[in-house]
């Protein structure tokens, strides 16, 4: 059976006992606890822990999940998948244990005619928590499942909770056994490679919190109702149905992986080395494709390092299977593409910006092996030199800052040479950078604020009305206030305050737009200052200022004003992004898919997803073209429809954002239809100008233009052309003759340089034959030492030294010993002959002797050495000393 059929009936056989089909959500949580989703129940999760009321009490998905966990598990063992999809059925405070058994076990044994699974009963294995009579009876009396055939296990294997504070609850679970050839007779809690987990079904009933184990953690109380929470992994049931020994050899992931074998000439089943890199390569390349499909991007942090790492597994792996370093990575996420469309139509549409990631992230990993790799040989080196196995924290530390080599990459290439990393120094040292970023970031967004507080408001209130598309002001009652986190009844004047209101002009920051700000006033009572407003939740608009003055308290009539200027500035802004947006296209093709915008009043910023950059010349092009448009006077208009009609119409949607199914459309003739829920100007002639002010790259296939929008990219070019009329009085020369006359000054500058440069060394030179003329003796050692006049470069003194050392010539010991003061720390180099090393003297030491009499250190090989030190008077006491030292003999 097929991994979409195995979904497809579980599905149905739900929704026909009475169960919602709700889709997967976005594997990035909404949940501030998680990085990414990682279990069916995540979307569901407020639901269970009463802070939201659920719109169905039963429902039934198929949820895609991704765990890291036991990322170096995956492809040792038949079970471990970065990326999985969890099968469930919900029941909000509807059912419990006693229908949720039978329920499992219908759909697990009716046979496939009739909508089940078909599986013997006679192969099915259950667990139950230790305490959990009720299930056990259940299973015997209600199912008929044999009590031999039923195991009691403790809170580490049957009570389940998400690992973070949040509802959980004892659990059972359903195993199968795949028979004597894959392990110990004695049922799961023998072995359970033999015995493989099937379904886990969760009375979910408490609360835990936070700290603690698997099997020790805070319960903090009962849940407001009992619930059911069931998973049951799609691969696993695939691996079974369709009589494979493992994951990796379903239909989905065999596809990757054979794909992976062919690309790098070996055979599957070869070579148990190369096999479990061919499975990590499979799992690695349909977890990276899922993420970037849903809309995360490789980065150093949280979820972005999450791809960012298994995209670079991949990339060893394949270079160990194959041998050489090609890329291969856009080949197998064609392949998982392919092999994942079947249930994710939208995979195939969004391909080009995928592989545009991924193709991007593969050629950045690349770059950064080829010169990180030789800072890393010099540290280990470095290292081994110092007689170490420990390769320093800071060294990993700097590859990672200025390399951007993971710390498991480090670890890895220091394990391969014997190395071990100090990984506490390294850790310290980044959450050190961290403080500092963490300090000097504005504490503006929401962090992790109690969503409870907001949910809650929801609840009670219901969504806001947002009046902002026709209104600059409005009558509005206060709903709601947050003060330091807490409702509050009333904020005073000074107080930093979050107002909801039942209706608002204010558009809350989203889809790249800034907020509005403006004022709410109620009469005879007091003002509020609106700097920011969010969406916490989605439905609620919360405004955030602090009292001017008065006060402000629940339930009053205030009136609502936004600064009309800034807002039209900013509609301005978001309509010129739409232009930039489809110029863009026009001029790179459709995979010039938008990744992020930031429209403030004046002007944007527009990420876009491209493998290289624009020329000067292409963004000329862009740049003329949404000025040609924006004078052509274009209507902007928008309405709603349904998703379906909309992407139908070709309307460009945000790569990676979720839609509900009615979208609004905000349309500019034929030239561009986007899905947006921004504010816009009426027609395009209002934009006035667009200028762009550049282009740049802001990592892993993510490029950026910003541009400057009506009267700030008037004022801009307007700055600019002063600046030109200046330079051409200053330099006496037509505007349109400027880039070659500075062009000619350039070149006739640097020859210029190099002329004094030149000069300079041969003054140096110059002194040469006086010096060794002069020299003294000592001992039989004929000794120059001498100060060169200050300015002179540390390269030009060493050229002296040896000038001067060849002049001595080779017959007898001769040491040469000169210092300047190049800017304003002096400098000594030091060069010895080789009959002066025969008798001991060494160029490192005598500089040793030099820069400590300098205040400073130095040192280098026996026959030239450079030092140097911090105190420029004591330049003659320091060719003294050497001289002493020589006369002392070595
Ligand atoms: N939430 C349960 C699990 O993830 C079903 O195993």
């Amino acid at each position: 059976m097929e991994t979409a059929e195995i979904a497809r009936r579980f599905l149905a056989f739900f929704e026909n006992n009475g169960h919602t089909v709700v889709p997967s959500a976005s594997l990035v949580a909404e949940d501030p606890t998680l990085l990414l989703v990682n279990a069916g129940m995540v979307p569901f999760k407020p639901y269970f822990l009463g802070q939201r009321t659920p719109p169905y009490q039963r429902a039934t998905s198929a949820q895609k999940c991704v765990r890291t966990i036991d990322i170096d598990e995956v492809g040792k063992t038949s079970r471990h998948a970065s990326f999985f999809q969890m099968l469930g059925n919900f029941s909000f405070g509807d059912y419990f244990k006693e229908q949720a058994v039978p329920l499992a076990w219908r759909l697990l044994t009716d046979s496939t005619a009739d909508g089940g699974f078909g599986f013997d009963p006679e192969r099915l294995w259950v667990t139950v928590f230790h305490d959990d009579d009720e299930a056990e009876t259940l299973w015997r009396e209600r199912v008929g499942v044999p009590a031999a055939r039923i195991q009691r296990r403790g809170m580490a294997d049957n009570f389940w909770s998400m690992g973070v504070p949040g509802p959980c609850g004892p659990c059972s679970e359903i195993y199968y056994d795949r028979g004597p050839e894959y392990g110990a007779d004695g049922g799961p809690v023998a072995d359970e490679n033999r015995y493989l987990e099937v379904w886990n079904l969760v009375f979910m009933q408490f609360e835990r919190g936070a700290g603690g184990g698997k099997d020790d953690f805070p319960i903090l109380g009962d849940l407001p109702k009992k619930n059911i929470d069931t998973g049951m992994g799609l691969e696993r049931m695939a691996a079974i149905l369709q009589g494979v020994d493992n994951i990796y050899e379903t239909d989905t992931l065999g596809r990757v992986l054979h794909r992976a074998a062919e690309l790098t000439g070996t055979r599957y089943g070869d070579d148990e080395r190369s096999d479990v890199s061919l499975r990590v390569v499979a799992d690695h390349m349909r977890t990276a494709t899922m993420l970037v499909s849903d809309g995360v991007r490789p980065g150093n942090e949280k979820r972005g390092y999450v791809l960012r790492r298994i995209l670079r597994r991949s990339v060893r792996n394949l270079r160990l299977l194959s041998g050489d370093d090609r890329a291969l990575l856009h080949d197998l996420t064609a392949t998982a593409i392919d092999a994942m469309a079947d249930q994710y139509p939208s995979l195939r549409a969004d391909a080009d910006s995928i592989h545009g990631v991924i193709d991007a992230e593969e050629k950045n990993f690349a770059d950064t092996l080829r010169s990180g790799t030789a800072l890393f040989a010099r540290a280990a080196e470095k290292t081994r030199a110092a007689g170490g196995t420990t390769f320093s924290g800071t060294d990993a530390f700097q590859l990672h800052d200025t390399y951007g080599f993971p710390i498991d990459l480090t670890l890895e290439m220091a394990g391969e040479q014997g190395l071990t990393v100090d990984e506490d120094a390294f850790r310290a040292l980044m959450q050190q950078q961290k403080d500092t970023a963490k300090r000097d970031a504005k504490a503006k967004k929401l962090g992790n604020a109690d969503i409870g507080v907001y949910a809650r408001l929801l609840d009670g209130s219901g969504a806001t009305e947002f009046l902002g598309y026709t209104d600059h002001e409005a009558e509005s009652r206060v709903l709601g206030l947050i003060v330091d986190g807490a409702d509050a009844a009333v904020a005073r004047a000074g107080d930093r305050v979050e107002v909801v209101l039942d209706r608002t002009p204010f558009y809350a920051e989203s889809g790249g737009q800034l907020a509005d700000r403006g004022t709410l006033t109620a009469d005879g009572r007091g003002t509020v200052d609106v700097d920011d407003v969010q969406k916490p939740i989605a439905g609620l608009f919360v405004h955030r200022g602090t009292v001017r003055s008065g006060e402000i308290a629940v339930d009053d009539r205030v009136h609502a004003l936004i600064d009309t200027d800034r807002r039209a500035s900013i509609s301005r802004s978001h309509s010129a992004t739409h232009l930039i947006h489809s110029a863009l296209r026009n001029a790179l093709g459709p995979s010039a898919g938008q990744a992020g915008s930031e429209n403030r009043p004046g002007g944007l910023r527009f990420d876009f997803t491209a493998n290289s950059g624009l020329t000067p010349a292409a963004l000329g092009e862009v740049e003329e073209e949404v000025n040609t448009v924006l004078a052509g006077d274009i209507q902007v208009r928008d309405f709603q429809t349904t998703l379906d009609e909309a992407l139908s119409m070709g309307a460009l949607a945000m790569f990676g954002e979720k839609y509900g199914d009615r979208v609004r459309v905000v349309e500019m003739s034929d030239y561009s239809r986007e899905l947006c829920g921004g504010t816009h100007v009426g027609a395009t002639g209002q934009l006035g100008i667009v200028k762009l002010l550049g282009e740049s790259s802001v990592g892993s296939g993510v490029r950026r233009v910003e541009a400057a929008v009506g009267l700030d990219a008037f004022r801009r070019l307007s700055k600019e052309s002063l600046l030109v009329g200046r330079l051409s009085e200053q330099l006496k020369a037509p505007r349109e003759e400027l880039p070659e006359r500075i062009d000619a000054m350039v070149a006739r500058l640097r020859g210029a340089e190099k002329e004094i440069e030149r000069l300079r060394a041969a003054q140096v030179l110059q002194a040469a034959a006086g010096l060794a003329e002069g020299a003294r003796e000592h001992g039989g050692v004929r000794v120059v030492a001498h100060q060169a006049p200050d300015g002179t470069a540390g390269d030009d003194l060493r050229r002296l030294a040896l000038d001067v050392r060849d002049r001595l010539g080779g017959d007898r010991p001769a040491v040469v010993a000169v210092a300047a003061v190049p800017k304003d720390r002096p400098v000594v180099v030091i060069a010895v002959n080789a009959p002066a090393r025969d008798t001991g003297l060494k160029a490192g030491d005598l500089v040793g002797v030099a820069a400590r009499a300098l205040g400073g250190g130095g040192g280098g090989k026996p026959d030239v050495a450079q030092g140097g030190g911090t105190d420029p008077a004591a330049v003659p006491a320091a060719l003294r000393s050497v001289e002493e030292r020589v006369a002392r003999g070595a």
